[in-house]
């Protein structure tokens, strides 16, 4: 059941008589409709009238316009205007350059620019590592995106793509002062693209790769790990696969099972339920059953792509088939990143007891999560409206600010491994029950953790 929130807020802006009652029948108007009242605010007073804007949370924009028809409808109440206040925090982007260096006077011209800067070009000439630490690329990252998969809503191309990569730009800043750029590519070939980022990659520090569709994306990312001297992670993946891990590692704690016992299935096997497979089996799970829109993953299947096939090699010991429901039964987890409304109660009731349901399809979860709570004794999802968010703000942003620190050329699974383990290390016993498996968004404490552990495993020595 959706509930009004600020995805969907407006400021409605309505002249009404200055009568003691206005107030109380403006508000009781949009609560009869639902909308929840954030803000009331007398913007004009006159000896007729007063001119409020009532600022309002929704469900959706049809709802939006329900509020402001009830609003109008009241005697005497006019509609001057309605205000999207999400359309407008996007008006003109949501991020910008400034100059790290004052240019005041011609002293501070002649070394940030020229002649100045000429010595800085000719020492990297000379040295192209120091471009690590005489420019920009020390700090930015470019957040690459082809538009194929944007959000849970599909291929919008680049240009529709870009309010996402701007918002990722914006937290990657917020939380960890890296400075990240958006770059929308305008075409959806593989070999155009790993071009492409491989003639612009000297600018960046690293590259994020985003919303790009699987299987295009497995190996768009492998070819430019091999390709360049700086970080490639696709956030789709490898952000989902730490906060997953990190995320199970104390949801275990909180049920008192160790990994090596537990019998995990992973529905959905695309970007992000490949990259959680393969993170979670280097931590040891006593078996993964992967299943996909077309069954549990088994190497008989037909049209097996490369990526399924290794799925199928290293999954599915106890050789199950069928589909979803069949893998559910003794289960201790289930993590879904598919499709929504699966399955219900009945099947969490099949699972194993003190079982885990960690139903992270966006918007809406492969099962309803008050159902899932009936049987489970842990329940996660992607949304900001239940306890136990998963969500990848929680990851890019410190697992970034480490490689940058370390100056790193590449990216590991014992990088990803140490930011989960730094992840899931910030809820401490005290604070770790069913309903605290991951920290807010918004502990300040999540990105330095994050990062201090990145930097330390990309600097370790190699291991032998
Ligand atoms: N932190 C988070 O909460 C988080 C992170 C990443 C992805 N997600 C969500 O996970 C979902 C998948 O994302 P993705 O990028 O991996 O997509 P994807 O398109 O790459 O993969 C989707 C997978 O789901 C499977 N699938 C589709 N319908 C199914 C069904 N009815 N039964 C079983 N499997 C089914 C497909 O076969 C495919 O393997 C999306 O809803 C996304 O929003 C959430």
């Amino acid at each position: 059941m959706p509930v009004p929130g600020p995805g969907y807020s407006i400021t409605v802006r309505v002249e009404a008589p200055p009568s003691a009652s206005a107030a109380g029948d403006l508000t009781s108007a949009v609560g009869r409709v639902g909308g929840v009242i954030t803000a009331f605010d007398v913007v004009e007073s006159h000896s007729d009238r007063v001119v409020v804007d009532i600022t309002c949370n929704a469900v959706s924009a049809n709802h939006a316009r329900d509020i402001t028809e009830a609003l109008e409808a009241l005697p005497g109440v006019a509609v001057r205007k309605v205000s999207d206040r999400t359309f407008l925090m996007h008006l003109g982007g949501k991020i910008e350059v400034t100059a790290k260096v004052a240019l005041r006077n011609r002293d501070d011209l002649s070394r940030a620019y020229t002649p100045g800067v000429a010595r800085i070009c000719q020492a990297i000439a000379e040295n192209p590592d120091d471009a690590r630490r005489l420019t920009i690329k020390r700090n930015t990252v470019a957040v690459v995106t082809d538009g194929s998969a944007v959000l849970g809503l599909g291929n919008l191309g680049p240009a529709a793509a870009l309010p996402v990569m701007e918002g990722k730009a914006a937290l990657f800043k917020k939380f960890a002062g890296v400075d990240a750029w958006p770059v929308c590519l305008d075409t959806q070939d593989t070999e155009e693209i790993i071009r492409t980022v491989q003639l612009i990659a000297p600018v960046y520090g690293g590259i994020n790769l985003e919303d790009i569709a699987a299987p295009r994306c497995f190996e768009i990312e492998a070819r430019l790990r091999d390709l360049l001297d700086i970080p490639v992670f696709h956030d789709d993946q490898h952000g989902t696969a730490i906060c997953v891990v990190a995320a199970l590692r104390n949801a275990l704690r909180v049920v008192g099972k160790s990994m090596a016992d537990c019998k995990i299935v992973v529905c959905g096997v695309g970007a992000a339920g490949s990259a959680i497979i393969r993170l979670l089996l280097q931590r040891g799970p006593a078996d993964v059953i992967a299943v996909d829109v077309d069954g549990i993953v088994r190497a008989d299947r037909p049209g097996m792509d490369p990526n399924l096939t290794w799925v199928s090699a290293n999954t599915n010991k106890a050789d199950l088939s069928g589909r979803l429901h069949d893998a559910l039964v003794g289960a201790d987890v289930f993590i879904g990143v598919s499709a929504p409304n699966l399955f219900g109660a009945e099947q969490v009731a099949t699972m194993a007891p003190g079982a885990v349901v960690f139903a992270l399809a966006n918007p809406d979860p492969e099962i309803d999560p008050l159902e899932a709570q009936r049987h489970a004794a842990v329940v996660a999802t992607g949304r900001s409206d239940y306890p136990n968010q998963i969500n990848n703000v929680l990851a890019f942003p410190g697992v970034f600010r480490g490689l940058l620190d370390a100056q790193a050329r590449g990216i590991t699974d014992a990088m990803l491994l140490a930011a989960a383990d730094a992840l899931a290390d910030i809820v401490d016993g005290d604070r770790l029950n069913a309903s605290f498996i991951v920290p807010s968004v918004f502990d300040a404490a999540v990105a330095p953790a994050v990062a201090d552990a990145v930097r330390k495993a990309a600097t370790a020595p190699p291991a032998g």
